[in-house]
């Protein structure tokens, strides 16, 4: 929202990889390559259900968790609304536990919600977002059994800005001009990262526990260790880490997972608009490859910082947020030219354990990260780990270990260290999609000489191929996608599904290498209307579904298509609502995914701004097929110069009543996002993120002007400022969420 820039949702691909005009034309048959493999792939990756559990370091009980019980949705759908307030089935309840500022630790004191507030190292975060489940026995050992004592983990990804301030923060908005006062920046700064927060269910109730020894936060501030092939590396030198090993802090923090051996992954997104670099630092630096590197995660030099943290004086804590080339020496340890480097990674949390250093899994790669979601582990198997890099036309990837899955890792000595087994060494690769339904994962390896030779960027080693992913997936080829969210695994069947939430740069008479006519696992570009202003490329998003080769998680091949397109319902189904979408289904910009183990059912999280002329984020509820469930449509544009662009897709079979609906519509203004649950599935939590966003700055003191004063208007809490939280769904019977 920030009038500076738009710093969540930057593009910067400009490589010119192959947009498909030259594979359009080739057409196979592609029901024939996908009835072949259903059947040996499936059997596969059933065999390793049993061993998706998570204990660890002494569990009380590690037990297998039956996948996919439901068959139908067993609850009425939620009308789309606007109203300021979260609406679910008849018959459920959601209720508020825990909201941005809430007190966790040490003698942190209620919230007052009026912008006096400090000491945010000591309270919830903002702007919650993925979310994972860690079980704690009656004892407080970590416990995969448990239903009523846990450890939620969960990202504070960012804060409501406008411009420069994260204004309900500070008493009177604070200051959007810089230098930036201290006070504001210490503040900001601190709402940022990760908590990790007890829960407990007592008399049929939930909340969160305010003085549980369990509690902490990660913060921008946080010492964390770097793994994998950076660590040590010459990019990764700083003046806060002279032998290229530590960083400091975790940022923006969107999408999360949870590993089989029971620690918390959280991916970094859009991390890079909050560093600054001078005017003339290109120059300074001799206009060396970094500054390649800069453009292509979305910044150049002289852009102004999201918040200007870099101005909030000369301690060391404000001089990391700017990455100029400032000091002397050659290697650069003696400013932080190099800090930049640090941040794009997933980081490995152990939940459970406060006093363990977090790493960043270099070896995953660094971009926008969002979720990092597990194959169905299989003894004796390397597991895969799917990503994606949300921005306009990045890309998809997936890291496959080098360590075969033991299933006596599910119960690790130390989680930490099993991190250091599966994650930081293996192979990085990129996903492309052809226009016949079949796919490849290619390497982003050195040693492969298209890398190594690449004119763009010149790689100095595979520590260089991981801090530039991007450019390693430019010079490969890889699809250039509808900005890749979340993705999640179905343990029926473990395939993929990745959401794509939209992309205003599709065109169907594009000639650059920014704006990109459809292709066939991104086919649509159209127009859709919000009120008068005119809505262009791919507005409503759709999800992608991806089912492994032969190899399973190792595969380097793959077959897809689309599980549902996002839509209007009225919107033409030969174009747009290519999914048959009915208005108890309909959505638009699909962020997060999660698949609930007790339960199977996929929920579909919306982060829109197409639709929200009509209805608030909501929640959708899925029971979905396979990859091949539906069939091959054919997309027929007429550009302006009177030609005809032909694009084949393949759609998954269409939903039904009882197998897609919507659950759950937000407050105003808000995004949807993160869901966990208890083992047995009766109590799912979700987090409301950002309600009020676009209230303006200026009307930080006049609660009429809010555009939600959610959740206080739900009886939680002190003030009427609009606060991020974490809300418990249940069933007033006691049954299992969805059913
Ligand atoms: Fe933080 Fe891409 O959603
Ligand atoms: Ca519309
Ligand atoms: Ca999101
Ligand atoms: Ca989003």
């Amino acid at each position: 929202m920030s009038t500076l820039n738009d710093f969540n949702n930057e593009n910067s691909n400009t490589s010119d990889n192959p947009t498909f005009d030259s594979v359009l034309k080739v057409r196979l048959s592609r029901r024939g390559l996908l009835m072949g493999s259903v059947a040996s792939v499936s059997t596969a990756v059933l065999g390793g259900t049993a061993l998706t559990a998570c204990g660890g370091g002494g569990s009380d009980a590690v037990a297998a968790t039956p996948a996919a019980t439901a068959t139908s949705l067993g609850f009425g759908a939620v009308p789309k609304n606007l109203a300021d307030k979260v609406t679910v089935p008849a018959g459920y309840t959601a209720s508020v536990i825990y909201a941005l500022g809430d007190p966790i630790l040490g003698g942190a004191t209620a919230f007052k919600n009026d912008g006096s507030d400090s000491d945010f190292e000591n309270r919830a975060g903002d702007h919650h977002d993925g979310m994972e489940w860690y079980g704690l026995s009656a004892t407080g050992r970590p416990s995969s059994t448990s239903t009523d004592r846990g450890l939620l983990a969960m990202n504070h990804e960012a804060t409501t800005d406008e411009t420069r301030s994260s204004f309900f923060l500070h008493t009177n908005g604070g200051t959007a001009t810089l230098p930036r006062p201290a006070a504001e920046v210490d503040k900001e700064v601190a709402i940022h990262g990760v908590s990790v927060v007890e829960v407990k269910k007592t008399a049929d109730k939930w909340a969160y526990v305010k003085d549980s020894a369990f509690n902490f936060r990660l913060t921008p501030l946080t010492d964390i260790e770097m793994a994998g092939p950076v660590r040590g590396n010459a990019l990764m030198v700083t003046k806060y880490s002279t032998n290229g090993t530590r960083t400091r802090g975790t940022l923006n923090n969107c999408g999360t997972g949870k590993t089989p051996w029971g620690s918390f992954l959280t991916g970094e997104e859009n991390w890079a608009g909050y560093f600054f670099r001078s005017a003339t630092d290109n120059a300074a630096r001799g206009n060396d490859k970094s500054v390649t590197s800069l453009n292509r995660y979305g910044r150049s030099q002289g852009a102004a910082s999201r918040h200007g943290w870099e101005s909030g004086g000369s301690d060391d804590k404000y001089m990391r947020w700017n990455n100029s080339k400032i000091g002397t020496s050659a290697d650069g340890s003696d400013d932080y030219r190099n800090e930049l480097n640090g941040m794009g990674y997933i980081v490995e949390i152990d939940a459970y354990d406060k006093s363990r250093t977090a790493k960043k899994r270099s070896a995953l790669g660094r971009f926008a990260h969002e979720s990092a979601a597990f194959s169905v582990p299989a003894a004796g198997k390397p597991l895969a780990i799917y990503m994606g890099d949300d921005a306009r036309n990045e890309y998809i990837y997936k890291f496959v270990t080098a360590a075969n899955w033991d299933a006596s890792d599910a119960d690790p000595l130390s989680r930490m260290a099993a991190g250091d087994k599966y994650l930081d060494s293996g192979k990085l690769y990129v996903a492309k999609f052809n226009s016949d339904g079949t796919g490849q994962w290619i390497e982003l390896s050195i040693s492969n000489p298209t890398i190594a030779a690449y004119a763009g960027y010149k790689f100095a080693d595979q520590a260089d191929v991981c801090v530039n992913s991007r450019l390693a997936a430019d010079a490969v080829g890889a699809t250039k996608m509808d900005r890749p969210e979340w993705c999640a695994v179905n343990p029926a069947n473990g395939e993929i599904y990745y959401t794509l939430t939209n992309n205003s740069n599709r065109n169907v008479n594009a000639t650059g290498s920014s704006q990109l006519v459809p292709d066939s696992a991104n086919p649509r570009a159209y127009t859709d209307m919000k009120g008068s202003s005119a809505q262009n490329g791919n507005p409503n998003g759709h999800i992608l579904r991806v089912k492994e080769g032969a190899a399973g998680s190792a595969a380097t091949t793959l077959t897809w298509d689309v599980y549902a397109f996002g839509a209007e319902s009225g919107a033409d189904a030969s174009k747009v609502n290519l999914s048959s979408l009915t208005s108890d289904q309909d959505f638009s910009s699909p962020d997060g995914l999660v698949f609930s183990p007790s339960t199977g059912i996929m929920w579909i999280q919306t982060d829109d701004g197409a639709y929200t002329d009509v209805t608030n984020c909501m929640m959708l509820a899925a029971m979905p097929g396979q990859v091949g469930d539906g069939g091959k449509k054919t997309l027929s544009y007429t550009k302006t110069d009177g030609s005809t662009l032909a694009v084949d897709t393949f759609v998954g079979k269409t939903p039904t009543a009882t197998n897609l609906k919507r659950f759950l519509v937000g407050a105003s203004a808000c995004e949807i996002t993160g869901l966990c649950e208890t083992p047995d599935g009766k109590a799912v939590f979700i987090n409301i993120q950002h309600p009020g966003e676009t209230t303006k700055m200026a009307d930080v003191t006049d609660p009429t002007k809010y555009t939600s004063q959610w959740p206080s208007n739900a009886g939680y809490g002190l003030g009427k400022r609009p606060r991020s939280a974490t809300i418990v769904i249940t069933k007033n019977d006691g049954g299992k969420i969805g059913t």
